[in-house]
Parts: C-alpha cells; structure tokens; sequence
C-alpha cells in the first residue's frame, strides 16, 4: 500500500517524520513528492499511490486519470475547494478534509495581520489598538472560532454571522449573532473572512458590503482569494482612503494593489496561516491516521464527497 505525501508547500520536517511512522507503522510505504514545480512529476508521482496526503496541490481529473490505483485523497487542512469532487467520484476516490487540525495557526495570523495594519506597517507612525474595537467573524467555523477566543483576550467586541451556523451555537461561544451580514458589515471596523470558496462564496466580498464599514475599516482574508470581488474592493479603496486590506492569500490583482495602495494593502507572499510546526504535525498526522483507517477499516469520517 502507498502512500504519497505531495506538497508544493512542504511540512515541517518533524511533521513528515510523525506522517511516516503513522504510515509505516501500519506496513505502508510512504513516498514524498516536495516542492515540485511541474503538474507531470506529479501526474508520474501517483501512478502508483493508493493514497495521496495533499495541501493546497490542485487534483484535477488529470491526476485522478493518472492515479489508476487510488483510493483515497486527504487534504490536510481545512479548504478541498483544490480537489474535484465529482472527477474523485466518478473515479471511486474517498476524499477527506481534516477540519479543525490547522484552525488555530490561521487564527494566531489573523492578529498578525491585523496589528501589522493598525500600527500602519511598522512605519514609524501612531497607530491604533484592538482593545475595545469591535471584530466581526465572517463564518463561524473551526478558525472563526479560534479567531473569537482570541480576540477577546485582546479586549475586542466580537460578533459573528454565519448563513449555516445557528445563531444559539455562536452565542454559546460567547460571541454575539448578527441578524444579517449587512448588520455586521455596518457595525464592524475590522472583518475577518473565514468563508470557504463555494459557487455561492465566489466575489461575495464586494463593494456593497464593504462599503457599509465604518471608517478606518480593516478587512482581513486569510480563507481564499475567491471569495474577494477584487475590482470592486480596489475601486472601492480608490473612493475610501481609510480602508485597510490584508491578506494571506495573494490577490489575482496583487500588482495594483501594491501600486495603488502601498500604505493600505498587505499580503504575505505565500500563504502562511497553518505554515506552523504544529499545525503541520496535527494535520498531516490527523491525514495519516485517516488513510490508515479508511484503508484498513473502511472508516470514512470526514468524507467530504459522499
Ligand atoms: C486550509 O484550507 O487548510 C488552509 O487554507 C491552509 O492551506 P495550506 O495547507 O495550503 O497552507
């Protein structure tokens, strides 16, 4: 049995030694493809791989075309908008997610993000503080969730919508439920994304709701570029010179956004939230652990194309 651990972005070495004894220790084979460039070492990697341990790697029909023995892909990580579901499913693939593993690496850089903008950057110049401003999650999922408990030891106000999460579960967290997203986008000076990029997500973050900030606005995406109408955010930052954008997934429009709004606009040069030692080693471990248990047991806990 084969596995094959294919990241553009690798793990932590200590990540990858805790995945192999996972895997060995249940007699399969671990085979690693790391940083590779090329869609055909990977296409040649999964030829034979039974299994596949990705993260943001894109698997396409392609691959699942080339990986003529598999039987199961498990995204490492929270976000499988980088697997196609239903080629997985006409090729018998299982896919899975390991909700929840990486959340609290993305939270603790949400707050990264978010001093950077409000101390202007480190430039020299007064800034602001998080104390007593008031934080509006946007999803309340795993990293919503880890960003609220984080953001009241800051000091913040914290409110929450979530079109799928009901509004006695956010509050149980302690976290007040907004009505509406509008109402949340109208009261917040700072919003954090946590959207997942759906049909429904896609360009959803747009101007209109924006737009409804109050000032000094401060808007913080580390889920997916998707979600972010890119040309209505830059013509509404044209317009508005007190909003904030930063992010850590690098804009289609990253270019014009430097250009434009070198003072106001922030994003990492390579997604960075669950790049942590220990969120690599709880989900690449938490994949492992699955593939075991998928393969020898048939457990599908975590299937996300049923
Ligand atoms: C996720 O969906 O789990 C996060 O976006 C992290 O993605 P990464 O593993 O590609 O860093």
């Amino acid at each position: 049995m084969k596995v094959l651990l294919a990241t553009t972005k690798p793990f932590a070495k200590i990540a990858v030694d805790g995945i192999r004894q996972v895997i060995e220790d249940a007699g399969f084979e671990l085979a690693l493809l790391e940083k590779y460039t090329e869609k055909s070492a990977l296409l040649e990697a999964v030829a034979d791989a039974d299994a596949i341990i990705i993260r943001s790697d894109i698997i396409d029909a392609e691959v699942f075309d080339a990986a003529k023995q598999l039987k199961i892909v498990v995204r490492a990580g929270a976000g499988y908008d980088n697997v196609d579901l239903a080629a997985a499913t006409a090729h018998g693939v299982c896919v899975m997610n390991t909700p929840g593993q990486n959340a609290n690496a993305v939270a603790e850089l949400v707050f990264g993000l978010m001093v950077f903008a409000v101390r202007n950057f480190y430039n020299g110049t007064s800034g602001t503080e998080l104390m007593g401003k008031k934080l509006g999650i946007h999803a309340f999922g795993n990293v919503g969730r880890n960003v609220a408990r984080i953001a009241k030891g800051f000091g913040m106000e914290v409110c929450a919508y979530d079109a799928y999460c009901p509004k006695e579960v956010i509050e149980q967290a302690g976290v007040q439920a907004m009505d509406s997203v509008e109402q949340m986008y109208k009261e917040c000076q700072f919003i954090s994304l946590h959207l997942p990029a759906t049909d429904e997500t896609r360009g959803s973050i747009n101007a209109e709701l924006i737009g409804m900030m109050p000032k000094n606005a401060v808007v913080v995406n580390s889920a997916r570029k998707e979600i972010i109408n890119e040309e209505e955010l830059i013509a509404l930052m044209q317009e508005r010179a007190d909003i904030k954008f930063v992010t850590d997934i690098q804009p289609s429009n990253a270019a014009k956004f430097e250009e434009l709004f070198a003072d106001r606009y922030f994003s990492t040069p390579k997604k960075m939230g669950a790049q942590t030692a220990e969120a690599n080693i709880n989900a690449g471990i938490a994949a492992a652990n699955q593939i075991v248990g998928f393969i020898k047991d048939g457990c599908t806990k975590f299937m996300v194309n049923r």
